[in-house]
Parts: C-alpha cells; structure tokens; sequence
C-alpha cells in the first residue's frame, strides 16, 4: 500500500491545475456560483496558490491550483500537504512525463521528519494515481529521497559512523545485495590509509562499506559518496556557524545510497557496486595534522595542508578502489567544497567530467527532471596548485582560488583516466521551505544521475 496514492476515485476532490491566462476562460466554462466564488476571493492562478470551492452545502466540490506552466514537478508539492485531509485527484490531462513529476511532487511536498517529534505529522493527503504515471519509478525516487532526507536530518549523534554502516548494509540487504565493511585499523591492513586518518580520532571508527548488487555480467556502474558523518574540521576547526550545519557531511554517502536504491528498486540493467567511506572529522590526541604526509590506496604520498579538507582525502582512497575493477561509469557525490556554493548557490550542484557526452547528458536530465546540474572545467593547468614540495601531492590547492576546481582535480589524480567518471559537488541541504523542498537535508543532484544512468541503462521491459 503507498502512503501517496490510491486507485480509489470515489470520492476524490477534482484538483484543477490552471495558469493566471487560462483562469479566465476556464471560468466561462463554470456555473455562475463557480465564477462568482472565485472573483470574490480575488483568485489570479498565482503559482501555488489555491481556493477549495465550496457546493450548496459547503462541501468541497473541487480545488483550483495556480500554476507555472514550466515547474511540472512541484506544481502540486505545496498544496499537497496544505489541503484538508482527505483524497484528490488531478482534473487534467498529462502525458507519462507529467503525470509522473506530478505525482513525485505531490509526495516530496509532504515529507516531514518527525522522528525527534513528541506529535507526529498528520498521515499524508492521497492523490488518485495520475492515469499514465510511470508508477515505479515514482515509488522508487519517493523512497529514495526520503531516504536522503531523512539519513541527512538525523543528527551525528544518531547517524554515526556505525549507524551510517547499518543504513547502508541494510539498503544491500533489502536488495538482495551483498556488503562487507572494513573498520577501523583493518583499514590500515587493507591499505585504506586516507580514510583510517582521517576518521581514527572518533571513539566510533572509520570504516568502508563495499556493495554489489546484480548480474555480475552486466556493465558495471560504480559510485562513491562521502561519509563524513560530522565534520569538525578536526585540528583546523571549523568556526561554530560553519560547523552547525555539518551533521549533513555524509549527504553524499546519502545520495549514493538513494541513487543505489533507484536503481535497484528499478531492476537496472547493471552490476552496481556501492563504495562508502565514512569517518567523523573528530578532534582527539591521535588525530591526523596539518603537515602530515600520509601515504594512499594509489600509493602517491599525500602532504596534509589542511584537516577540513578531509572528504576529498577519504574519497581518494575509495575512488582507488572503484578503478581497480574498470567499471563502465564511475559516479561520486560529495558535500566537498564550500566554494561549490560561492560559485553556484545552493540549488545548483557543480558536476566535473573530461567526458563531454556524459556532460551533455547530465545537462539534459538535470533539467528535465528539474534537478538541475551546472558543468565546471576540470582545469588541467591548475594541478599546478596541488604541488607539494614534501609529498608526491598536496590536498588543497595554493591561493585559495579555484577551490571546487582543485578539490575536483586532486580527486581526479585517484580515477584512471580511461573511465568514465562524473564528480558531484552537491550540498545535500535546503536552507529554507519551498514547496516540495522542505527546509533540511536533500537530495540535489541525485535525480538527474539517475536519469543520466537509466538512459544509458535502460531498464528490461
Ligand atoms: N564539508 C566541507 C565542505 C562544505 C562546507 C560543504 C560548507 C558545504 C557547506 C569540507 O570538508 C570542507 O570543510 N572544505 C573546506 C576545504 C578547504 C579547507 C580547502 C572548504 O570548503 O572550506
Ligand atoms: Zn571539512
Ligand atoms: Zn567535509
């Protein structure tokens, strides 16, 4: 049974989707009581705004929505949750893209994390199926972000290193996919040095969660996400405000886990392999320092500049790892750079790529699922930024410019230059409530993966 939908019409309130110009001749089609309740309540169609219009009994009889006529995803999201309880259906004609958004929109609207919540959230207003719904595919990317959502709300001290093995395991599991964990010193053993230092100063441990899923014949996609599960900025601490927010430093580890869940709620074509790296950035005796050198998975020393650099240190060592095995496509989300944000804002997440057909394709699904994804250069000629006189490389780059850039290319250092490999710089967060976008943890760029990848992959009819 889905929380969002129902196949019962009966009963259902028609809600009517409309633009400010086709308000006026939509009313002409109405009973006068229709257009005289509508101009008394000074209704334009404004975007997300509506009116529940009321029969001779004062029952609702049908709900009008304002509309943007390009927002297809979140033209429902807001009203979705302010409507009295009850079950709706849209009163339109939408093709399988459409309706598919609609819907999406009409659940992603109505998420709230109440987990810490002594009063719970009232149970979700149910949408009749929109006819022509691609309707696994809105299960799937619904579960999927409330997924992300909810591991980037849950705060450090619930959603640790160890807990963060636990969700990512039990992902496999439900699956039917495979896991192993390496933890702690048995990083050192497996020569995972880069994310043994940096997570080694928390008492929970810093580990590496390695899943597969599918037909081991199928072409490989392999993605990585960054599982720094608080980061303190360790020895460089972190003023407070920075750090308030950074209990949502595994939001890529969280999109990863959500972008894997799509594909296997999907049943994608593929042999998925999952990497997560996960560590706090905690502040102990025994914590990595700046001007440490510490040798890599690839087997390049490292010059330590700075400890809040860290995310990009642990995704080397996993990005290693993901190369060993050739994989066809090779995907990483983290929240790596603040600079990511100074250059492109919140909403839109840098991505880096030598491939420009992948770069294409990203462009086009960003903007088709309204996820939308903006292209930064890898710039060869600022390697130069990452040169280190004690250490084959240094982790940040010289100058303080440039910084999404260089931490793109440091990683890039770690992928073999013959796969196919995409880096993104997401924020995994909403600063304030928009429709469909509630304040707090979420996933920003996850959608447009996925689209980019059951393309490529197309899904067994
Ligand atoms: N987790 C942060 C990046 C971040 C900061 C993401 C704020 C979203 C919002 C990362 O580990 C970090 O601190 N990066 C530093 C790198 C610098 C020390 C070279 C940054 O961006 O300031
Ligand atoms: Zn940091
Ligand atoms: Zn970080």
């Amino acid at each position: 049974m889905s929380t969002f939908f129902t196949p019962h019409a009966k009963d259902a309130i028609p809600v009517t989707p409309l633009t400010g110009e086709e308000l006026e001749s939509w009313l002409q089609t109405q009973d006068a009581h229709v257009q005289n309740f509508v101009k008394a309540q000074d209704f334009t169609a404004a975007p997300h705004s509506k009116i529940l219009i009321p029969d001779a009994q004062g029952t609702t009889e049908r709900v009008l929505v304002g509309v943007d006529e390009s927002d297809l995803l979140y033209r429902f999201a807001g009203i979705g949750k302010s409507l009295p309880t009850g079950t709706y259906t849209i009163d339109a004609n939408m093709n399988e893209h459409e309706a598919t958004q609609a819907a999406i929109g009409w659940a992603l609207g109505q998420y709230e994390f109440d987990k810490y919540l002594d009063k719970k959230s009232k149970t979700p207003n149910l949408l009749v199926t929109p006819k022509n719904a691609q309707m696994t595919e809105v299960e799937s990317t619904i579960n999927a972000m409330t997924m992300v959502r909810d591991l980037v709300n849950i705060p450090a001290n619930d959603m640790g290193p160890s807990a963060l093995q636990k969700a990512a395991e039990k992902l496999a599991k439900d699956f039917n996919g495979k896991s192993t964990t390496i933890i702690g010193d048995d990083l050192l053993k497996e020569n995972y040095p880069l994310v043994h230092a940096v997570g080694r100063a928390s008492d929970d441990p810093p580990r590496l969660v390695d899943i597969t899923w599918g037909d081991e014949n199928a072409p490989k996609v392999t993605l990585v996400g960054k599982g720094v599960t608080f980061d303190t900025g360790g020895l460089n601490i972190k003023p407070g405000a920075p750090m308030s927010l950074m209990k949502k430093d595994m939001g890529g580890a969280a999109h990863v886990l959500g972008l894997a869940r799509m594909i296997m709620e999907n049943n994608l074509p593929v042999r998925l392999r999952v990497l997560v790296p996960i560590a706090e950035n905690s502040i102990s005796g025994n914590a990595f320092r700046p001007s440490d050198v510490i040798p890599s998975r690839k087997g390049i020393s490292v010059e330590i500049e700075n400890t809040d650099a860290e995310g990009r240190l642990i995704l080397a060592d996993a990005l290693t790892e993901a190369c060993t095995e050739n994989p066809d496509l090779l995907i990483d989300f983290a929240t790596l750079t603040g600079a990511a944000r100074v250059a492109l804002g919140p909403d839109v997440p840098p991505f880096f790529t030598d491939d420009e057909t992948l770069a294409k394709e990203f462009l086009a699904a960003g903007e088709k699922q309204q996820d939308p994804v903006w292209q930064l250069p890898l710039w060869k000629e600022y390697r130069d930024m990452l040169s280190s006189t004690v250490a084959d490389i240094c982790h940040t780059g010289a100058g303080g410019q440039a910084g999404a850039i260089t931490a793109a290319l440091f990683l890039q250092s770690f992928v073999d230059d013959t796969i196919t490999w995409a880096h993104i710089d997401t924020w995994a967060w909403r600063k304030s409530n928009r429709p469909g976008r509630p304040q707090g943890g979420d996933a920003i760029g996850m959608r447009a993966a996925y689209d980019v990848i059951k393309s490529r992959y197309k899904p067994k009819p």
